[in-house]
């Protein structure tokens, strides 16, 4: 990717596009990008084999249910993340981000991350799949 050589605006960043689950990468990092997206509704159950990802809460509330192994047992459980929260999922684990209503993320992730990772469940249509957009100014 091109290096962003001058600062972002979240808020303009996130003013600029109205798609839900279609992350627009702001900057990077190293070999990292940092994404914003807007969310709302149903994710889709993924796993990310290889990287954890990264979650920081903009606007608005995120769940992320987890399908979680414990030793012999697999468990489920779903985080509430409200504004200005941060939650890793670690790699390996299957998730599944949910918004009750209109939120907004910032998802910090190594550069090609898929947004349905590595295995998915069908992808339904108002699920982007792709390693991020460039942000259009
Ligand atoms: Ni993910």
């Amino acid at each position: 990717m091109d290096p962003i050589s001058d600062p972002i605006s979240l808020d303009k960043a996130l003013s600029s596009f109205t798609d839900l689950w279609s992350p627009r990468i702001v900057t990077a990092v190293n070999d990292y990008d940092v994404r914003v997206a807007k969310v709302e509704g149903e994710h889709v159950w993924h796993v990310h084999d290889h990287t954890d990802e990264f979650f920081l809460v903009l606007e608005g509330e995120l769940h992320i249910a987890l399908r979680e192994k414990k030793g012999e047992t697999d468990g489920e459980r779903t985080v509430v993340l409200p504004k200005g929260s941060v939650f890793t999922v670690p790699r390996g684990t299957e998730h599944k981000p949910y918004a009750p209503s209109t939120a907004a993320i910032l998802v910090f992730e190594p550069t090609g991350t898929l947004s349905v990772g590595d295995r998915h469940d069908d992808v339904p249509d108002h699920v982007d799949v792709t390693p991020g957009h460039m942000l259009r100014p």
